[in-house]
């Protein structure tokens, strides 16, 4: 059996760092794995514009412990006030690596989100000319579309007729959850488009939400989906296909947040994605393939260079031991249990 791997340093191509205490709270524990993260704008407020995202990429230096090297690739949260010189600008410099869509109402701080994506359209070809990703958040809002379609309605009803709209406009499905995103994916013929998969749509299905007792802490959005759905995520992930890559979706809430009568959305795995995903690759016989969907693919898609460091993850006989949840500033921070036991560490 295989008992070593060493991978170049993986990358997170969607991720939660918050501001403030939670902020410090939880840096490290991404810093410590991956070398860069596509970070997420949904603050309180947005990071919308340019002047914005180099303000919190100081203060995500600053909150990084001095010991520790760890890149954020900044994002802009797209609202219909964005302006299309600013976007470019801030794309041209260097700092901003994407653009975020979140259909208003979508998740977690969504609420300055598109509306009326005519409003949109000017900076959306913009960034078609310039090749700035689009990340989308993919899922309709509209209340009388059940939530476990979100996604695959959202394909149909706004993202292909964007897409026509915008051609060549690169885009990046984050967090895909069904096996119509999938498939939506594999059957793109435009080399514009690309998915990112979470750690945890690839362990858990709706039955561990709410089979046996509403289990908050596996609550997030897009909700995970029936097992089929996850079959379809796991072979994509464990295929080798350049399109799909990882976006941990690591979305930290305080316990107190999340387990209210009506509870944050989102699921905190930086801690132990990488052991998680080495569990799963090997039980898919397909280990050998981490190492494109965590450190070779993303980079390939933002056309940036794959890490030159190395990860080397290493198969011990007795459970890998790791924290049940984080305390910071804000408050504690449960961290994704699997459900199983993870055999993988990183180091050697
Ligand atoms: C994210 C968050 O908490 O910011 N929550 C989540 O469930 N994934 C928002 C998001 O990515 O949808
Ligand atoms: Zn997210």
């Amino acid at each position: 059996m295989t008992d070593t791997l060493t991978i170049p340093r993986p990358d997170d191509w969607h991720l939660h760092l918050r501001d403030g205490d939670m902020l410090k709270g939880v840096v490290a524990h991404t810093a410590e794995h991956f070398a860069r993260a596509i970070i997420m704008p949904n603050l309180v407020p947005p990071v919308v514009t340019g002047a914005d995202a180099a303000a919190y990429r100081d203060r995500i230096l600053a909150a990084l412990p001095a010991s520790m090297t760890f890149e954020p690739l900044m994002t802009l949260y797209l609202t219909e006030a964005t302006e299309a010189d600013d976007v470019a600008q801030a794309h041209a410099s260097g700092l901003v690596k994407a653009v975020k869509l979140y259909p208003a109402g979508a998740t977690t701080n969504s609420q300055s989100g598109v509306s009326n994506f005519d409003n949109v359209q000017g900076v959306l070809e913009r960034m078609a000319e310039i090749g700035l990703p689009l990340c989308v958040h993919g899922e309709v809002t509209d209340a009388d579309i059940d939530i476990f379609d979100r996604e695959a309605v959202f394909i149909d009803r706004v993202l292909d007729p964007l897409r026509k709209r915008v051609p060549g406009l690169r885009v990046v499905m984050e967090h895909v959850t069904t096996a119509d995103a999938v498939a939506y994916v594999q059957t793109d013929t435009s080399g514009n488009l690309a998915a990112t998969i979470t750690t945890h749509h690839l362990i858990i299905n709706r039955n561990h939400i709410l089979a046996g007792g509403i289990r908050p802490h596996y609550y997030c959005l897009p909700v995970a989906k029936r097992e089929k759905h996850r079959l379809a995520l796991r072979a994509a992930a464990c295929a080798g296909d350049e399109r799909f890559f990882l976006g941990t979706d690591s979305a930290p809430h305080t316990d107190a947040a999340k387990l209210l009568p009506c509870g944050c959305a989102g699921i905190f795995t930086a801690p132990n994605t990488m052991s998680c995903l080495a569990h799963v690759f090997e039980e898919d016989g397909a280990l050998a393939r981490l190492e494109g969907f965590a450190s070779r693919n993303g980079p390939a898609f933002y056309r940036l260079p794959v890490n030159s460091e190395e990860m080397r993850l290493t198969r011990q006989s007795e459970p890998v031991r790791y924290p049940e949840l984080v305390e910071t500033g804000a408050g504690n921070v449960t961290v994704f249990d699997p459900g199983f036991d993870l055999f993988w560490r990183v180091g050697p």
